[in-house]
Parts: structure tokens; sequence; C-alpha cells
């Protein structure tokens, strides 16, 4: 529908045209809106996310939220505040009333103010400025925390849009604007102190102080480690420093970017998501691309084989030559060995050949660590007041019920929501279905839940059309659920998820 044929929705709509449970996309006063009825209550939300303008209008509605079909964000149908992340800033939301057999949508609602938080540490600091830092940030002003706040982070820049660093920023068509996720004034605005190019070294949690590499020391009420990740390095033999590059930060992505405007031909290392995501990226360029990876199929370890074999053709098919089963042996000028002999020219290599948990510090303060920071499931660490999230914690994962740690951005980005609530002691636990998404050429690959091992798998739908749904399955349990092109469905399954654990049955074995 185009916005011509756009009913305006402040003259009224027929109650006759919404069956419940039905949606309907309108105008008010020059923003398009969704007006959705559930039960015998009439909602009316922006019609677009505020992540990256996903249609609501395609979501899922569970009770009085509304999901968006893209990258599940979450949002109030009562106040159109953004729940959970990856969104962080509301939908507009408006007042609806029935007349007579006509529904109008009438003025938009003015957010509320944040409550005061009562249980509010005297300072919080928090280490790391990636997805779970600023989220955590954001949510401790949102939920009204006035005290001194900072963020302290190693990166060069502000926090920015890191999933995008292999996307649309690599490929050229999203400008450098979008990759900053906040603006200089949205920091001075909420009184968010932000010190860049600045590594803590050293944590004394019974001072309750940290101190930086440059010699500054800053106390603190309350902590959260947001360290992150860091790329694993290969040391390859003949390799000069210059011919490699890593992905992880906005800096790393310019540096690729610069080398990609003279370069012909590319290897990358890797069959990972986000070597795979860098090779489709450098071809959007026109670059060769030529992908070497020890596995049989790229991604298999996460997603098998099946979808391994269908992501290989994709790239495939757009001009990417896979050299699977083989290692680099060693690099010389432009030529590249490869373990089974084969050589290629290469103007410079990427390497994504994996991640390791930012862990020094955590490590050095004596806090308890399991192949990452351990918390429990308030997201808090062996030490009270010192909380961890994000790519670099391992929590208690309700769903699977092991201790699991993942590398995914709106895990991330939530992890740092629920812990700055549990900050200001909330006590909110952390149970949300693990979900992330990767992008490759106009395919987006949706993963809800957490599948480490499984013995079936169920494809319903067919890989080739693009459009399916695998089940990975242990002892007849769905545990993940990979989509493609079902987004609506990819929202049902974290959905029932949720569900399960809510049931009496879960309960009652949370009370045992
Ligand atoms: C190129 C790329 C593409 C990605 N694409 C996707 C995707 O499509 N979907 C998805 O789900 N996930 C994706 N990810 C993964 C996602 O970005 C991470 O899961 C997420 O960023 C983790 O957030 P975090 O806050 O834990 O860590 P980070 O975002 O890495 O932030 C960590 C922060 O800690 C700082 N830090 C570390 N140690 C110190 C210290 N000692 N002192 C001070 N600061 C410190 C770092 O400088 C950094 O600012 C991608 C990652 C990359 C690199
Ligand atoms: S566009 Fe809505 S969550 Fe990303």
């Amino acid at each position: 529908m185009n916005d011509v044929e756009k009913p305006d929705l402040k003259n009224g709509v027929p109650l006759a045209s919404f069956p419940v449970g039905g949606k309907l996309v309108g105008v008010a006063e020059g923003e398009e809106v969704l007006l959705l009825r559930r039960g015998t209550a009439f909602f009316a939300v922006g019609a677009y996310c505020t992540h990256y303008h996903g249609p609501l209008a395609d979501g899922l509605v569970v009770g009085d939220e509304v999901r968006c079909p893209w990258h599940h964000a979450c949002f109030s149908l009562r106040t159109g505040e953004a729940l959970r992340a990856p969104a962080l800033d509301p939908v507009s939301c408006w007042r609806v009333e029935q007349v007579g057999d006509k529904i109008f949508v009438r003025d938009k609602l003015t957010p509320s103010a944040p409550k005061r938080a009562t249980n509010a540490p005297s300072s919080v600091v928090i280490v790391g400025g990636g997805a779970a830092g600023l989220a955590a940030a954001d949510m401790l002003r949102r939920d009204g925390y006035d005290g001194p706040l900072t963020i302290v982070s190693a990166d060069d820049s502000p926090p920015v849009d890191r999933p995008n660093l292999s996307k649309d920023y690599l490929a050229g068509t999203a400008p450098e604007d979008w990759i900053p996720l906040r603006s200089p004034d949205y920091y001075r605005e909420r009184r968010i102190d932000l010190a860049v190019r600045s590594r803590v070294s050293s944590l004394d949690t019974k001072r309750k102080k940290i101190t930086l590499e440059n010699g500054k020391t800053m106390e603190f009420g309350a902590l959260l480690l947001a360290t992150g990740a860091y790329p694993v390095h290969l040391t390859i033999e003949d390799a000069t420093a210059s011919q490699i590059h890593y992905l992880r930060t906005f800096a790393d992505s310019k540096a690729i970017i610069t080398k990609a405007a003279y370069a012909k031909r590319v290897v990358v290392v890797g069959a990972s998501f986000i070597g795979l995501e860098v090779a489709a990226s450098l071809r959007a360029r026109g670059i060769v691309v030529d992908v070497v990876a020890p596995n049989k199929q790229p991604l298999e370890r996460v997603m098998g084989a099946e979808v391994g074999e269908f992501i290989r053709k994709l790239h495939e098919s757009h001009g990417v030559t896979f050299h699977l089963g083989e290692t680099i042996r060693r690099v010389h000028d432009r030529t590249v060995t490869l373990s089974g002999g084969t050589t290629l020219d290469a103007d410079f290599l990427v390497l994504g050949v994996g991640v390791r948990p930012s862990l020094a510090l955590a490590e050095q303060a004596g806090l308890a660590i399991d192949r990452g920071i351990t918390v429990n499931e308030y997201l808090e660490t062996s030490v009270a007041g010192i909380f961890a999230a994000g790519d670099a914690a391992r929590w208690p994962d309700p769903h699977t019920g092991e201790r699991i740690r993942v590398e995914h951005w709106v895990v991330a980005e939530r992890q740092g929501q629920v812990a700055a609530k549990n900050i200001l002691g909330r006590r909110e636990k952390f149970d949300a279905v693990p979900f992330f998404w990767s992008q490759h050429y106009d395919v987006a690959i949706n993963y809800v839940g957490h599948a480490e091992k499984w013995d079936e798998v169920e494809i319903n739908g067919s890989l080739d059309a693009r459009d399916c749904a695998v089940t990975y399955k242990k002892g007849g349990r769905a545990l993940a659920v990979v989509t493609i092109f079902r987004d609506l469905q990819s929202l049902q399954v974290e959905a029932d998820m949720e569900a399960q654990l809510a049931s009496p049955r879960q309960r009652r074995l949370e009370a045992s």
C-alpha cells in the first residue's frame, strides 16, 4: 500500500474492518501509524522499528508488546517504549478511542519521565564501550539513575554499530554517519562520561577502584564489565603486519576500506560469519575474493552441513571461490601459499578465525572465570556489586540448563539492559532466548535458541528456494531454529521458547 492509499486514522476507521488480532497501517499527522486490535483493546504505535526501520506490521504481537520481524526488538503497545534491544529508542504511541462503530487515533502520548531509582549506587562505572556497555548506560538513565555514570572504552571511537562494520558500511552502501550508535549530544544530555582510547589495566574489588593504563584511577559504587571479545590472531610465515587485517573495531573496518579502494584480489581466512560477511562486502566492491578455511563447509560447526552448503553455494553464485579443508602455509609478497600447495594472488588478507573473550581484567581481579566471566542469573559476578555482560560473560541459560557464552549483538545489549536494572537493585533474571542474525547479499539468516550439539536436523521448506526453517534437536527437543525469509516464524519460535520457560513444569523445576 502506498502513502496515498493509507487511511487517515484521525478520521476514524470502521470497527467492522478489524477482526480480533487485526492490524492496519494508516497515517496520523503525517506519520505512519500501526493500529492493532487485541481482544476489545486497540493500540496505535509508530509503524517502523527505531533500530533499522523494520515494518512492525509484519512483526508479532505478544501480550501488550509488538516485536520487530527483522532483529526481534520489542516495543510496548501501551507506551511505545523499546523494552528490549536492539532498538534503544521508543516508537511514538497514540491514544485510541472508539466512538460508535468507528476507531479514532487521537493525540500522541508524551513519554513519562523516568522514575527515580531508589536503590542506586553512589556511582556506576562501565568498562567497555560496545553493545553491552552502551545499552547498560542507556538503561541506567532510562530507569531513573541520576548519579555519576562513566563508560571507559579501549576503542578509538564512541560505541558503534559493530554488526554493520562487516556489512553495508564495508560494502560501501552505508554512510559513515550510520555507524556511531549515539551522537555526542546524547552523552552530554544524559551526563554519561565517555572516555575512549582508555584501557583499564587493573581492578581492585576491595577498594572498589579501577586503574587505567594512563595511571588515572576511578572509584565506583557499582561496576559493569562489558569488555567483549577480541579477534584470535594467527602467525603466518613471512607475512608482514600491513598485509593482514582483522575486523572488530570501526578503525579496523576503515583500514580495510582504505586498502580495498586499490585492491583487486583479497584472501579471506576463515569461513565464519565475519569472514563470509567480509567476502560478500568485498564482492560488492568488485574485488575478487578467495575464502580459505579448514572446514568441509562454511559455518558447519554452528549451523550444520546443510545450511553450510547453502551458504557456500550462495557465495559461489556471487563469485567467491572457496578453498575448504585448507589453511595458509605462508604469505610472500603477493603470493599466498595454501597447505595443499595451491598459490593465490592477494593484495591483502582478512582473517576471521574466531574471537576470545576479553578476560584479563576479571582474571587480574580474581573474579570467578570459566571460559568467560562467571555470572549468576542476575548477571552479577562472584563479587557483589560487580556485574558482567556481553561476549565476555558466561551465564546460566535457563533454556538449555547450561552455562553458556555467546557472541551475539542482541544478547550483549539485552544483558547490558538487565545488568543495569540489577545495578539498581531490581533483581531481574536474564532469561532471554539467544538470538542473532547474519546478512549475506540479499539473504538474512536468523537464529533463535542455542545448540552447541544436536543429534537431528529437521528442515521445513527449502533452502534452495530460500524459504525454510531448520530446527536443531537433541533427544527430540528443539534447541535452536534457523530461518531464511520466515521472519514471523522466527519470532514465533522465540515466543514459544519463552513460554516453555514460563510453563508450570519449568516453574516446578526451578523451585525444586
Ligand atoms: C564485524 C562484526 C560483525 C558482527 N555482526 C554481528 C551480527 O550480524 N549479528 C550478531 O548478533 N552479532 C554480530 N557481531 C557480534 C557482536 O558485535 C558482538 O556480540 C557484540 O559487539 C558484543 O558486545 P560486547 O559489548 O560484549 O563487546 P564489544 O561490542 O566488543 O565491546 C567491548 C568493549 O570493551 C572494551 N574493552 C575491552 N577491554 C577493555 C579494557 N581493559 N579497558 C577498557 N575497555 C575495554 C573494548 O574496547 C570495547 O569498547 C559482529 C561482530 C563484529 C566484529
Ligand atoms: S529493524 Fe527492528 S530490530 Fe532491527
